[in-house]
């Protein structure tokens, strides 16, 4: 059998990459470590790495693996390939049986993944920081720019007749302007920073961030101020979220929290759906208490198509699409290989969690 029969994914590339794989067929498959990659539509260059190391099993479809035939495939691999789509819990883990020695999920939030249960059993893991960051941070920009400036409502007024109706009319359309406005970002981390920088150059006035501990880079290169969460809330034009989910910012978006912000106030999301409590979101967004909100990630997802939250004017939504760049991707899954190989070969992960 030549190489590519047996790797169709070589087929793609060029003779002298192709050549760097040749002398996979001396290997006795059984002896390579076995890999289980959770779908198909991952960026083909990381599986031919996993594949040139590894007997590798790939989920047949591009959609999230179904949990009964996750268990089953998982049994006796030694590495996992997992997105944010799959629960890592005891029960996987249970399921995957003591071989299992590296999981690496294409993505830098964790919250899929108990890493206690991992760490107890010894199994390794590792995401990918850093390299989404600017893509993320440009996602979270274009969407703050879309919900201050209303960009899907005025899209539909052209076909809808608004534009017709009323011309250039003075107030009609009037967004926010950034500039000159005040920021809170809860969550300064890599991201958030990101955020911050980018914004530097929209003029805006003032730019405050909550959480644990002052980041001195966030006062020396961006003159950012750590505050309360309660006083960040009073004090924004828009609020971003860009901290990871965990128990202490599970929720924290509650109707307490909304009625804390102003009444112009703007509310965007990037980070993960379950920081904010949807239900009092949409009464929040309904009733007044806040402006607007733009989201990229929801509770549940992908969100159901007939969501009340899709109804309303005042909600841009987008399907988690923050890291959505094709190089961005193709760096992600990368990196998710190489941190299963280091895993499986007992060296340290270049990104371990
Ligand atoms: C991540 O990497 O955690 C993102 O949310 C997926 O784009």
């Amino acid at each position: 059998m030549d190489n590519e029969t047996c790797f169709p994914c070589l087929s793609g590339f060029s003779a002298s990459r192709r050549f760097q794989f040749r002398n996979l067929r001396n290997y006795s498959m059984s002896s390579l470590p076995s890999v289980l990659i959770t779908r198909n539509d991952v960026p083909k260059e990381s599986i031919m790495l996993l594949q040139s190391r590894c007997k590798v099993e790939v989920w047949e479809k591009p959609s999230p693996i179904p949990r009964e035939e996750l268990l089953k495939l998982v049994q006796g691999k030694n590495g996992l390939y997992c997105l944010i789509t799959e629960k890592i819990n005891a029960e996987l883990l249970d399921a995957a049986g003591p071989n299992l020695k590296a999981i690496g999920t294409m993505s830098v939030g964790h919250d899929h993944i108990d890493l206690e249960e991992c760490k107890k059993r010894g199994i390794v893991v590792g995401n990918t920081p850093d390299v989404l960051t600017d893509a993320t941070a440009e996602l979270t920009i274009a969407l703050l720019l879309a919900t201050s400036r209303r960009l899907m409502e005025a899209t539909k007024e052209i076909t809808n007749g608004g534009w017709g109706n009323c011309a250039w009319g003075p107030l009609w359309m009037c967004g926010t302007s950034l500039s000159g406005s005040t920021i809170g970002i809860v969550g300064l981390g890599r991201i958030g920073f990101g955020v911050a920088e980018r914004l530097k150059a929209f003029k805006v006035k003032n730019i405050l961030y909550s959480g644990n501990k002052p980041k001195i880079e966030a006062t020396e290169k961006l003159n950012a101020k750590l505050v309360s969460f309660e006083e960040l809330l009073k004090q924004s034009d828009f609020v971003i979220v860009c901290a990871a989910l965990n128990s202490s910012t599970r929720g924290i978006f509650n109707m307490e929290a909304f009625t804390k912000m102003k009444r112009s106030a703007i509310f965007i999301n990037t980070s993960r759906g379950g920081i904010v409590q949807q239900e009092d979101l949409y009464k929040a967004l309904t009733t007044g208490i806040i402006k607007a909100a733009g989201l990229d990630v929801m509770d549940p997802e992908p969100l159901p198509t007939d969501d009340k939250l899709t109804k309303l004017p005042n909600c841009v939504l987008l399907p988690h699409i923050g890291s959505a760049t094709v190089e961005t991707r193709t760096t992600m899954a990368l990196l998710t290989a190489k941190n299963i190989l280091a895993g499986l070969d007992g060296k340290p992960l270049p990104c371990p969690l």
